[in-house]
């Protein structure tokens, strides 16, 4: 496909975007490697999945954690295959690493911060080289296609580890922020299909002020946002309906500050009250 259109199929699917659309498409090109950062719901997973449908690249994803062996990455021998077939191609079950490079694919490294260090050189070792060896096997060449995205999420301190350096040598960093107002509002429309933009404008609104509030120390991404609509859509907008379902949808994903001597519940019906229910003067 030609590079404007793979653009233009991109921006359609993803708002605001444009500049870290043209730099990741810039970077595939020129095989450098990325990196995604940002919070939960920032757009980390849509931006990937839109750039390797627009390519038209199968796409491989991963998600690190610490039982991610680099054999989980490679492939590994199927035994029953092995007695029948002994070890070679018939036998081995790829991994999601050796099917992007065989593929011409994406591979998409999500949580990469989880992993063992083990797991990561691995992949490093195959950007470097673009093939890998593999015992019992051979050589596994990566097609030109072959390219490798990884996200984190910095907010995530517990069971991660730093990155080594060596890794973000070979990439580039994009960093992504959550989307407030306008941005988020068009979101949640491409998102749900729902055109009651008084809804959807409060919705964003109280979304945002999760992330604002002192109360919080963590708050709502738009991914809240879309959840609410969805739940609150064609319903009827009174108090009995709207709190149980902000409490359902954000209860789980905003984090109380630890000196707030109130309940998660209370904060979250603060914040909202002013917004779906002002007092009429
Ligand atoms: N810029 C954007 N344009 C269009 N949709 C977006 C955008 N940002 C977020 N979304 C939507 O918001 C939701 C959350 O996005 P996504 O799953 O990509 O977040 P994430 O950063 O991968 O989060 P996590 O770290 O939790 O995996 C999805 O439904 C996605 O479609
Ligand atoms: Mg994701």
């Amino acid at each position: 496909m030609e590079s404007k259109v793979i653009l233009r199929t991109c921006q359609e699917n993803l708002v605001g975007l444009d500049e870290e659309i043209q730099l990741i498409l810039a970077a595939i090109n020129s095989q450098i490697a990325t990196v995604i950062e940002g919070e939960s719901g920032v757009g980390k997973t849509e931006l990937v999945k839109t750039i390797a449908k627009a390519l038209g690249r199968p796409f491989y994803r991963v998600d690190g954690d610490e039982n991610l062996t680099i054999t989980h990455l490679r492939g590994w021998f199927d035994p029953p295959l092995v007695m029948k077939t002994g070890f070679g191609e018939e036998s081995f079950i790829p991994g999601p690493l050796v099917n992007a490079m065989q593929q011409g694919g994406l591979f998409f490294f999500n949580e990469v911060n989880r992993a063992p260090s083990e797991s990561i050189n691995g992949v490093l070792a195959a950007l470097d080289e673009r093939q890998i060896e593999i015992p019992q096997l051979g050589r596994v060449q990566a097609k030109n296609e072959f390219y490798s995205i990884f996200a984190r999420n910095p907010a995530e301190y517990i069971g991660t580890n730093p990155l080594p350096e060596a890794f973000f040598d070979r990439c580039i960093l994009i960093r992504l922020e959550h989307k407030s107002g306008d941005e988020a509002k068009r979101i949640v429309r491409l998102r749900t299909n729902y055109t009651d933009d008084d809804l959807i404008a409060k919705i964003v609104l109280f979304t945002d002020r999760t992330r604002y509030s002192a109360n919080f120390e963590a708050g709502a991404s738009v991914r809240a946002a879309i959840q609410l609509t969805q739940l609150l859509k064609n319903r009827p907008t009174t108090p009995d309906v709207i709190f149980p379902a902000i409490y359902a949808v954000y209860s789980g994903k905003v984090k109380l500050h630890p000196d707030i001597n109130k309940t998660v519940e209370d904060c979250l019906f603060e914040i909202a009250e002013p917004i779906f229910f002002p007092k009429k003067s």
